[in-house]
């Protein structure tokens, strides 16, 4: 009995031990696994830092390369395209006036109505509307005749003219957000394609003349009387309300900016034949690169297998279409290393299926448990995640958004310092405020005004760059739907005549 008792004790000790050490083995092999993960994520930190220095270096880098880009063409990664706005709305514009606008994900349509006055402005009809899929890689004829048939929808619901009147003639601002080098205000070819358009014909052909084409076809009796990159449009909008406004910046699907120049500056044009010694320039910034970017594996894999890879650069770290491919190849490399989101769901491997408003629902996301977070994986394949793995998801959120956000900051100061305007140009001490002008510098975009982290960040980025003494003149103003508006009023403010009867 007694021996049979000491048998069974010990093998219930040792099966305790094989418990345990299975136990102990596992605990490790998570642990193991856990420590990668962490691993990954700090690799991650590391490669995004952006320190002031930095920061720094990029401005420096952007105002040269905005030189550059002015002296000749082709001299630079920045386009810095001609634009024929020198004149910007003042406030004493009249009549209706219609804007078309093709961004990155939406279209709109707003008609204008304008007394005279800045407080007479009145938008009576915006209509929004998302992309349909099918069009980014239709054709020509395609695009554009579903524009035209829009813009005729539009008009037809005022039923008090026929569209096809001889007698009333309606005219029209293309804000076509794509890179476009211009041949008058009214006028411009395609570079290329970008944000994930791809109708290949198309480089090269005058876009506003591809609209007019459409629109004729349909009978419709509009002119297109300009053609507008997005960012002049704001920056026309910012303009009409504060005279200070200099620059505009889009934060949106892509990103871009543009800012008034004097002239004399912009060398690689010979005769720019302004009346007012300043253009608009538009950057098209989003192709800026520099070396001292600070980029990541998963940059590198997003640009190779994107449709325009080795283009748009900067545009691809801090634009609204991308930030959620980074985050989602992040998770998916975390997947792949560690069983932390259970067997990879192959929905993870989709390009773009996280979107950046997940992003930022994830990231704001001030539920205890993170919920939101939890929601939002499930819809990747990704359920029954710990909080500790959810609050890895929302790290990763935060370090790609908070490098977006400062080298969006480190752009913007770099068209201040271009301008003179970042206190440290012209022998000028940053702590004597009599030498410093207010500057306005408009932001549209859905990146910031609905990303709050991201406007945050950006905000504070730029103080921390241009110092207190100089960011207290600077001001950064959200606008919405100011490029739309913006385009209405630079075709008001080229054209002094009323086109159809104010209501
Ligand atoms: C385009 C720019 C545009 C920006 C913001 C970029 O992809 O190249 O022309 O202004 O997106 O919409």
């Amino acid at each position: 009995m007694g021996r049979v008792l000491v048998m069974l004790t010990a093998a219930a000790a040792v099966l305790a031990c094989s418990v345990a050490t299975v136990m102990v083995r596992r605990r490790m092999k998570r642990r193991r696994k856990w420590r990668r993960v962490v691993g990954i994520l700090k690799d991650l930190e590391e490669s995004c830092e952006t320190p002031l220095g930095r920061l720094r270096q990029m401005v420096d880098a952007i105002a040269v390369e905005m030189q550059a880009g002015l002296v000749s063409e082709g001299g630079s990664k920045l386009k810095m395209l001609l634009t024929f706005v020198d004149d910007l709305p003042n406030g004493s514009e009249r009549g209706t006036y219609y804007a078309l606008h093709l961004g990155g994900s939406y279209f709109r349509i707003i008609r204008v109505y304008l007394g005279g006055q800045r407080s007479s402005l009145h938008v009576q009809d915006v209509e929004r509307h998302c992309i349909p899929a099918s069009l980014l890689n239709s054709t020509s004829e395609v695009l554009f005749d579903f524009l035209a048939s829009s813009l005729q929808r539009f008009i037809e619901k005022e039923g008090h003219e026929s569209i096809s009147s001889r007698d009333v003639k309606r005219e029209l601002a293309f804000t076509f957000s794509f890179p476009v080098k211009q041949t008058s205000l009214s006028s411009g070819v395609l570079i290329k394609w970008t944000k994930g358009f791809a109708i290949s014909e198309m480089a090269g052909e005058d876009i506003a003349e591809c609209l007019q084409g459409a629109l004729n076809k349909r009978g419709l009796n509009i002119h297109v009387a300009a053609l507008v990159n997005d960012t002049v449009g704001a920056l026309s909008f910012g303009h009409y309300h504060d005279a200070d406004t200099i620059a505009a910046v889009v934060f949106g699907t892509g990103s871009n900016a543009c800012y008034l120049e004097r002239t004399n500056a912009i060398i690689k044009c010979q005769n720019p034949r302004t009346t007012s010694g300043s253009m608009v320039v538009n950057m098209e910034w989003g192709n800026f690169w520099s070396s001292r970017l600070p980029r990541t594996s998963y940059d590198i894999e997003l640009d190779a297998e994107s449709l325009n890879s080795n283009d748009m650069g900067f545009e691809k770290m801090i634009g609204g279409m991308y930030l959620g491919d980074i985050v989602r190849r992040v998770i998916l490399r975390m997947s792949q290393e560690s069983d932390i989101f259970g067997p990879i769901p192959s929905i993870l491997s989709t390009p773009f299926v996280l979107r950046t408003n997940s992003v930022s629902a994830m990231h704001e996301d001030d539920t205890p448990d993170l919920q939101e977070v939890a929601r939002i994986l499930k819809h990747l394949g990704v359920s029954k995640v710990p909080l500790k793995v959810r609050k890895l998801v929302v790290k990763i959120c935060d370090v790609v958004t908070r490098r977006a956000a400062r080298l969006a900051a480190a752009g913007i100061a770099g068209i201040l310092k271009k301008v003179g305007r970042d206190g440290s140009g012209g022998g000028r001490r940053k702590s004597d405020k009599q030498t410093m002008r207010r500057t306005v510098v408009a932001v549209e975009g859905g990146l910031y005004s609905n990303y709050k982290m991201f406007r945050e960040y950006m905000d504070e980025a730029l103080r921390d760059i241009l110092g207190d003494n100089v960011a207290q003149h600077v001001v950064v103003k959200a606008m919405e739907d100011g490029s739309s508006i913006g385009s209405a009023l630079l075709v008001a403010s080229s054209h002094s005549v009323r086109t159809i009867p104010y209501e």
